[in-house]
This record gives structure tokens, sequence and C-alpha cells, in this order.
């Protein structure tokens, strides 16, 4: 075998995501491109805001000596302020410059951070549903994911995530909008569980972060806030990318940054900044950094993503389907009316891709991106209908 064991384990069951993508591929040649219903990937379609362009343009046109040169490993301090001035903002707590981080997209400052905090052996622990990368992000640095379930809104279940809690415990992570069910978490859950991370972490005289991955910050519905980490504990660090709010999942630009008021914090900081070098990172895309410099107070237009969610919301109410409303990010999360992978094959006769619940921890769930023309969702409502109904005539026979 050329190829580690781990890995090929990995590609047996990694990725619904990528098995829905190929099955939609061959299903797109067979049928067309415009008979099939692709809900199964979340790529943003709604194009960059227009200054993207503008700032991207200028800054190829102004270049100066030097400009594609190293930089030092954490990105340029003139970005990093930029991004600090906002984050402070957005968080309620002044944030420093040398606080922050630049990275290769969110999933670049994960891999930061698992590598910089984790032993062999130490626990993160993570919220079902969640985004499946994040085993094999914590696995890459010989952490041990655990698994705490959700409440049956999505939301934070305070009891269950304080009995997952131990002495290996390191890192608590969440994703609030959530992918895949689009929840937010309140602000009194996140204020509880900060409470509750600092005193286990007094207790076992080791701190158990609070990591907050929020790339969908921006992307929220009904005027929702998604509330600050940082407000809640010092022992808190918020990793994001602009792949979402911006539309450049492609261009791999993303950031860290850690509570200013963290205890030793320059080792960490020094640790994380270490790992973006010994990572092959080196460090974030120098022209990326510079244009998100200048698109701070920019985000894609939303109101196009709520729009299609209260479309899709109708074609699901129309076809019967129970779901929780999302308040932010792309995703539904409808329940499933029979076994999930069972399902999202009824719904493929129907032309329609989903990917099963349990590629996210949460069998007999389905999710479905609205990264899609509106057009797509409105014709599909038929289709929803008539796989509901094959699975009531399975449900008689
Ligand atoms: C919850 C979540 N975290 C992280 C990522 C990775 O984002 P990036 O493309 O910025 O690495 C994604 C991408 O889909 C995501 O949904």
């Amino acid at each position: 075998m050329t190829v580690a064991k781990k890995m090929q384990e990995f590609a047996e069951k990694s990725s619904w995501i990528r098995k829905m993508f190929e099955e939609g591929a061959r299903m797109k040649a067979e049928y067309g491109a415009e008979n099939v219903f692709d809900f199964s990937l979340g790529n943003p379609d709604v194009p960059p805001p227009p200054k993207f362009s503008e700032v991207l343009l200028e800054l190829a046109r102004n270049d100066k000596p030097g400009v594609h040169a190293y930089m030092p490993n954490g990105g340029y301090p003139y970005v990093r302020e930029a991004l600090a001035r906002r984050l402070s903002e957005e968080q309620g707590v002044e944030i420093d410059q040398g606080d922050v981080l630049m990275t290769c997209g969110a999933a670049g400052g994960l891999n930061v951070l698992m590598k910089a905090l984790l032993d062999p052996g130490d626990e993160v622990i993570i919220l079902a549903p969640f985004f499946v990368e994040y085993m094999f992000y914590i696995d890459n640095h010989g952490g041990t994911a655990r698994v705490v379930q959700t409440d049956a809104e999505f939301g934070v279940d305070l009891d269950a995530l304080e009995e997952a809690l131990n002495e290996k415990t390191k890192v608590v992570l969440i994703n609030s909008p959530n992918n895949p069910t689009g929840q937010v978490y309140s602000r009194e859950s996140i204020m509880r569980l900060g409470r509750l991370l600092d005193s286990y972490s007094e207790r076992y005289c080791s701190a158990i972060y609070l990591v907050s991955d929020e790339p969908y910050r921006k992307i929220v519905f009904d005027g929702t806030e998604v509330p600050s980490i940082m407000k809640a504990t010092t022992r808190s660090i918020v990793v994001s990318s602009y792949s979402k709010d911006l539309s450049l999942p492609g261009e791999r630009i993303g950031y860290l940054a850690v509570h200013p008021l963290a205890k030793a914090k320059e080792t960490l900081l020094d640790a994380l900044t270490l790992a973006n070098r010994i990572l092959g990172f080196v460090n974030a895309p120098a022209l990326m950094q510079r244009v998100v410099e200048q698109l701070q107070d920019v985000s894609v237009d939303t109101s196009i993503y709520e729009a299609r969610r209260e479309k899709f919301c109708a074609v699901l109410d129309a076809a019967g389907f129970s779901y929780v409303k999302p308040k932010g990010a792309f995703y539904l999360f409808p329940k499933s009316p029979v076994d999930d992978v069972e399902f999202c094959r009824i719904l493929q006769r129907h032309k329609i891709l989903a990917v099963p619940g349990r590629g996210f921890g949460a069998p007999g769930y389905i999710r479905l991106a609205f990264c899609v023309e509106d057009d797509v969702i409105e014709r599909s409502a038929e289709s929803f209908k008539a796989a509901m109904a094959e699975r009531q005539g399975k449900d008689n026979d």
C-alpha cells in the first residue's frame, strides 16, 4: 500500500459532501445541469462585493518593490492593525494587532491552533452537528475529539457539555452561526459557557480555551446578533475568514485572534506564529492580506441569502418537512423522514442532491445548502414533494 492506512480509512469514511459532489457531476452530465437541484455544496455563489475587484486592481497596479517578499509569519502588521480595530468593536474588548494572526482561511487557523495547543491525547470538545473537517484537524495534531450533543433547537446543552469536561480537555470548539444548522448561540449560553470553562480551568489548573470558529458571523438574518466570546472569558480565541462574508474561499485568507488578557499570551502567540510557519503555510497570502485590509467593513449582500432562506422554507413547508429555521449561514438542516442516507437516495431519484446528517455527526437529518440561484430553489419544489410522497408510499407498503 502506498498511502498511510489512516489516510485510506479517512478517505473511505470521510466525506459525504465529496461523495455527493461526485454524484452531482455524474447526474449533471447525464440529465443536464439545469435539471439537477444541487444543494450539496457550501460554496458561496453570491459575488464578492464590487469593492473587492476595485481594491484588487488598484493594488495590482501599484506594485511596490518587496510586496511579494516573505514577511513576519503572523502577517503584515498594518493589516493586523486594521483587523484588530474591527475585532475590538465586534468583540467589545480592546484587541491589539499583536493579538491577531493572519492565516490561510479558517481551516488554516484551526490547524495552527490545534498544533499550538494540543499534546497527544488532549481532548477537544465539539458540538454535534459539526463541520466534519474538525475531526481531521484535531486528529492532525494528535488530539481526540469528544462530541457533545446540542439541544432540540441545536443550542448549547451546558449540562451535557459539563459532563464531557475532564483533565484532558484543552479546547471547547464552537461554531456560530453554525454549519450545518444555521443556529446562532445565545448570549446567555455563551456567557454561562465562559463561566463554566473558567471554573474548570481553575479546578484543573490548566486553561480550557473557548474557541469560536465564526466564518459566517456576518451572514445573519432577522437582525440576529452573534455574541462575543471574548466578553465571556479571557481564555478565548476567535478563528474566522473571508471565505463566506466576502465569498473568497479560493483565496485562502483568514485570521485568528487571542483574547488580549489571556494568561501567558505571549507564549501562546509565539506558538501560534511558529505553527503557521512550520505547518508550511509560512504566512497567509500577501496580496489577499493587502486586499482585506481595505475591506474590513464590507461584506456580500446577505439579503440575498435571507431571501433564499424564505423561499426554501416555503418549499420545505409545502412538502411537509420539519426543521429549525436558521438564524444565519446558508444551510437548512431538516429532519429526515427516514434514515438520512436512504432519504438522500430517494431525493437523488428526484434529482435533488443533499448531504446526509450523519456526515455532520447527526444521523436523521439532511443538509441543504442554499448557495444556488433562487430559481433552483423554486423549481425544486415539486421534486421535494414527490420525494416525500415516495417515502410515504414506502411507509404504506
Ligand atoms: C464551520 C466552518 N469552519 C471552517 C470552514 C473553513 O473555512 P475556510 O474556507 O475559511 O478555511 C468552513 C468552510 O466551509 C466552515 O463551514
